[in-house]
């Protein structure tokens, strides 16, 4: 949940490392902080508030060859300078920065108080820094940090300096830190975007390396206690896609790539979806596992699996898995969705599962990431850096997939290819400037709601869940998603006069959706159609055309705009919505 990147090498790592971190934002933006070695001194500055205002001779931070940032997403001690990373040992000479929480840190604090350090932040990081201090009274500082990992229990990507050491560590233990490699340069960061201007090639840490780097690498495997060697990466992104380009928000210009991207999907790899749909047809007992966005892209799978596959595929929520994972045999078969491949609860069932001895595969963006290294197999959705918190390219990417092994697990591989191209063509409609203007007059009508209700059946159903989720996670207006069967038990007890209700239809669902929209008119609400066909039910009609099974994917796009535009309209962040973060990456 926070934002990790540092430098070693000739250049300017101050520098470097502040407008790095601006790129990592999305992962955390509490508070802010750097520590550049200047030969050996450090200087350090913290600020709460975010850094995509921050300047190094604003903070009046030196030149140097080796820095380290660090943008905050607060779990433990609240919002405050003193909170902010880097953290500092006693002796103020070992500085640590630390994405994840260290679980026992109350116990090590005690441990260490008693061995007469002391404390200024309400943080469970600072014990990081004082446990290699309490260390390197009998050991150097690589042997020291190597010591201290067996004091430390929980989730951690940690970045670790010395003051008398020219050499950058960087360790983790279920959290992502890759290192990128330059010409006699290093880059140590949460994610790729942080470096992508200076280097494509990278070094994906595996759980409990440690990297000792200075002129060179050396990656020591704690799990393991041996030194081990990891392959270098070749990046397929570029620079360009990991910025705004002529957009002002990571929102609409991700909203926009998502004819591009499912064209990606429409000419993926045929062997691929075959190699997995074998999987699934020679698996007993099949679950979906993801969070948030990602969740509803399963259950659109249990849907589009049961009407063009006639299979019957369980879905659960990763952080609810415990409750059904003594299910599983060597036979099951786990399939996580996960943009980031970092999301910790679902980290947790797929290992679940594997210690089942159940297959996993992962759908995921994220190459080298750890669920696609944790996965018996995995398809990239390849929808390029989805920087904006909310998932908008990567969810449709996640349908498009799920829809082609539906078709090809019913022998119909390239019927479902050409669907998908044919709704290609129109999702560059649907993502266009006009519809983006129409869908801008809604918005102001819905600006000062103070709720909002969304409802649909069969495939629309997981689509009013995720379009719910779209508008409430960054207008921050209530918005709930019902099927459109629940109204009369209960859920329409909360209609008023002019409440906003947003309908999706489909020819399929249309009759019994919409005596549901009348019910709902009848009561005062305010029916927003989104479907094929106008009806007098509707006080505004968003039409998307009928495209059956990719109903799923065209419907959302103009939910993503309209979240996109309410969210302007009541001066929120469309990319940083408060108290979010891009990655859960602690659980
Ligand atoms: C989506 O808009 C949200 N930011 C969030 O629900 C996200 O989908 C969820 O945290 C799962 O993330 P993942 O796909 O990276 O695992």
């Amino acid at each position: 949940m926070c934002g990790i990147i540092s430098y070693i090498g000739p250049r300017d790592a101050t520098e470097i490392v502040v407008s790095g971190l601006k790129k990592l934002e999305y992962r955390g933006y509490d508070s802010f902080g750097f520590v550049v070695k200047n030969n050996s001194d450090f200087k350090i500055a913290k600020k709460v508030g975010r850094v995509s205002e921050a300047t190094a001779d604003g903070l009046g931070l030196p030149k140097s060859n080796i820095a380290v940032g660090h943008t905050r997403w607060a779990t433990h001690g609240g919002v405050t300078e003193a909170n902010a990373h880097p953290h500092v040992s006693n002796n103020g000479k070992i500085v640590v920065v630390h994405n994840g929480i260290i679980e026992n840190f109350q116990d090590q604090k005690k441990f260490l108080e008693l061995q007469g350090f002391k404390f200024y932040s309400q943080t469970d990081t600072e014990i990081i820094p004082n446990t290699i201090e309490y260390h390197m009274r009998k050991y150097d500082f690589v042997e020291a940090c190597k010591r201290s990992l067996k004091h430390l229990d929980g989730q951690y990507a940690l970045v670790i300096i010395h003051k008398d050491e020219n050499k950058i560590i960087a360790i983790r233990k279920e959290a992502p830190l890759v290192i990128g490699v330059g010409e006699g340069e290093f880059f140590v960061a949460s994610d790729v975007p942080a470096f992508l201007d200076y280097t494509k090639k990278v070094i994906f840490l595996n759980e409990m390396d440690m990297a000792v780097i200075d002129t060179a690498i050396t990656i020591f495997n704690a799990k393991k206690d041996t030194y081990v060697e990891r392959n270098i990466t070749n990046i397929d992104w570029d620079a360009e896609q990991a910025k705004k380009g002529n957009f002002e928000h990571f929102f609409m210009k991700e909203v926009s790539e998502q004819a591009s991207t499912l064209e990606g999907v429409a000419n993926i790899d045929n062997g691929l979806i075959r190699e997995v749909a074998d999987e699934i047809r020679n698996a007993e007992g099949i679950f979906f596992v993801a969070c948030g966005t990602a969740s509803y892209a399963c259950m659109h799978g249990v849907y589009i699996f049961a009407k063009i596959a006639k299979m019957h595929i369980n879905f659960c929520l990763a952080h609810e898995f415990p409750n059904f994972n003594h299910f599983l045999t060597p036979k099951s078969l786990v399939i996580a969705l996960s943009q980031s491949g970092e999301t910790a609860d679902t980290l947790i069932a797929m290992r679940a599962a594997k210690a089942a001895g159940a297959k996993v595969i992962s759908i995921t963006n994220a190459m080298g990431s750890t669920a696609m290294r944790e996965s018996d197999k995995t398809i990239l959705t390849r929808a390029g850096p989805e920087i904006c918190v909310l998932s908008t390219k990567a969810y449709t990417s996640q349908l498009a997939i799920l829809t082609l092994l539906a078709y090809e697990l019913a022998g119909k591989l390239e019927e479902g290819k050409e669907k998908l191209k044919d709704v290609v063509r129109y999702i560059y409609y649907l993502t266009s400037e006009n519809t983006r203007k129409f869908i801008q007059e809604i918005a102001k009508n819905l600006r000062y709601t103070p709720h909002m209700y969304l409802i649909g059946r069969g495939l629309q159903y997981p689509t009013a869940l995720e379009a719910t989720l779209k508008i409430k996670e960054v207008s921050y207006i209530h918005a709930e998603g019902f099927a459109g069967g629940e109204l009369k038990h209960g859920v329409i007890a909360l209609i008023e006069h002019g409440t906003p209700c947003i309908v999706f239809t489909s020819t399929e669902t249309e009759t019994e959706i919409i005596s549901n929209a009348m019910e709902l008119k009848a009561r005062g609400g305010y029916i927003i159609g989104v479907g094929p066909n106008n009806n007098p039910a509707f006080d505004v009609w968003i039409k998307v055309r009928e495209s059956e099974e990719a109903n799923s994917i065209c419907q959302i796009i103009p939910m993503q705009i309209l979240a996109y535009q309410l969210a302007i309209l009541r001066g929120c962040d469309p990319d940083k919505p408060r108290n979010l973060a891009k990655s859960v990456t602690v659980k």
